[in-house]
């Protein structure tokens, strides 16, 4: 596969970040050979990939945390819109015309069907069955022979708000209308991480997988560099990073994985050479890049064996201009491709024989991602981790 070529000349400065502080400590792991290890190799029972009870107790303690939705950018302008589902739960983001961001549930008032499908700008939502209309606040403004509701207090039927909070450039929200979102207590020493990068981050472009392995097989296709030799080697991805040597720092529930380039000099000179990985917990992993980052969303299916990655590609350059749109049409491509044709194969191919049952996953001292994201899920199970 060809690489696309990234221009970073024309980027945009970002603030200190955590390179400064990181860059060495990768290179020194690159110099020795060794990265972050995990204490020891680490069991992860079968049923916590295939049992629907555990599945079941998961949607409750980790899908009850606040969900990292997308950067504040996915709804540029007053009307932008763009559904996605949170787990189970179809949502409608809109930037209103008061500017403010809400997540709403995507589910008409009158008989529950999506009033929104893909992304969008107007100043109304349609629901497509009766043609019941919201505008951008969530307001029902529109019945079509109105009579037929007329002892319907129409200012209850507006379309229902989940509980959501920008920071660091980033939305987030819970799937329970009622929770209260505490984004201090979930974030904790994550969001001045998040926020030393001055991020702000565009919407390049966005592809959704179903996938037959569990949310948390997918996840962890993500959290090492150990598969790259053997599943990237061909691709920009496994050409550009010097695989399973990575950094670990913990933020609270989250973490950091610290990963050198093959662009990596000897003698360090300036330039960003590492790729910080992300994991927000609790599904989801923002690989940074020298041109923006990868967002992935790992969504439990309806079966613990099923579920769904929304991978999007993050710009920090406004993707309204004609040159930047045009680098992203051939860049974007190659690395949804990679996701897609490389990742995707193994990960169900380690879903499908998890599913199959009699085997647990171990996890070695070198997947020190995966086992921290193991260690968040179970320790919110009240389960001891292996
Ligand atoms: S379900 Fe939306 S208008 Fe009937
Ligand atoms: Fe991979």
């Amino acid at each position: 596969m060809e690489s696309a070529r990234i221009d970073t000349a024309t980027t945009p400065d970002l603030g200190p970040g955590p390179l400064q502080e990181l860059t060495p400590l990768v290179h020194a792991a690159v110099r020795e050979a060794r990265g972050d290890l995990a204490e020891g190799t680490m069991v992860i029972p079968n049923a916590n990939y295939t049992d629907p009870g555990i599945a079941a107790r998961e949607l409750a303690t980790s899908f009850g945390a606040p969900l990292l939705v997308g950067p504040a950018r996915m709804v540029e302008r007053p009307g932008d819109w763009v559904t996605l589902t949170l787990v189970d739960t179809p949502v409608v983001v809109v930037r209103g015309d008061d500017d403010r961001v809400r997540v709403l549930l995507n589910a008409c008032r009158h008989r529950g069907a999506q009033v929104a499908d893909g992304a969008g700008c107007s100043r109304r939502l349609t629901c497509p069955y009766h043609a019941w209309s919201y505008d951008t606040s969530g307001a029902l403004v529109g019945i079509p022979g109105a009579e037929g509701f007329a002892d319907r207090d129409r200012a209850s039927l507006g379309l229902v708000e989940l509980p959501s909070e920008e920071r660091a450039g980033f939305l987030w929200a819970l799937r329970d209308p009622s929770g209260a979102i505490d984004l201090d207590a979930h974030l904790g020493p994550m969001e001045a991480e998040l926020e030393s990068w001055g991020l702000d981050y565009h919407v390049a472009t966005t592809m959704e997988l179903k996938l037959r392995s569990n949310w948390k097989c997918a996840l962890e296709a993500f959290q090492e560099t150990y598969h790259f030799p053997y599943v990237h080697s061909a691709s920009l991805v496994g050409q550009g990073t010097i695989s399973n040597i990575v950094t670990f720092h913990r933020f609270g529930r989250h973490h950091r994985l610290g990963v050198p380039l093959a662009s990596m000099p000897t003698p360090l000179t300036d330039g960003e050479h590492v790729s910080c990985i992300y994991y927000l917990y609790p599904c989801t992993v923002m690989a940074t890049s020298p041109v923006g980052a990868e967002l992935l969303q790992f969504w439990p299916g309806a079966t613990p064996s099923t579920s769904t990655v929304r991978h999007s590609v993050l710009s920090r350059q406004s993707v309204d201009e004609a040159d930047v749109q045009a680098f992203y049409e051939g860049y974007a491509p190659l690395i949804q491709a990679v996701v897609r044709d490389e990742d995707v194969p193994v990960l169900e191919s380690s879903g499908i024989g998890l599913a199959a049952g009699h085997t647990d996953a171990v996890l070695g001292r070198n997947e020190i991602g995966c086992q921290g994201a193991h260690r968040q899920i179970l320790a919110d199970l009240g389960e001891p981790a292996g």
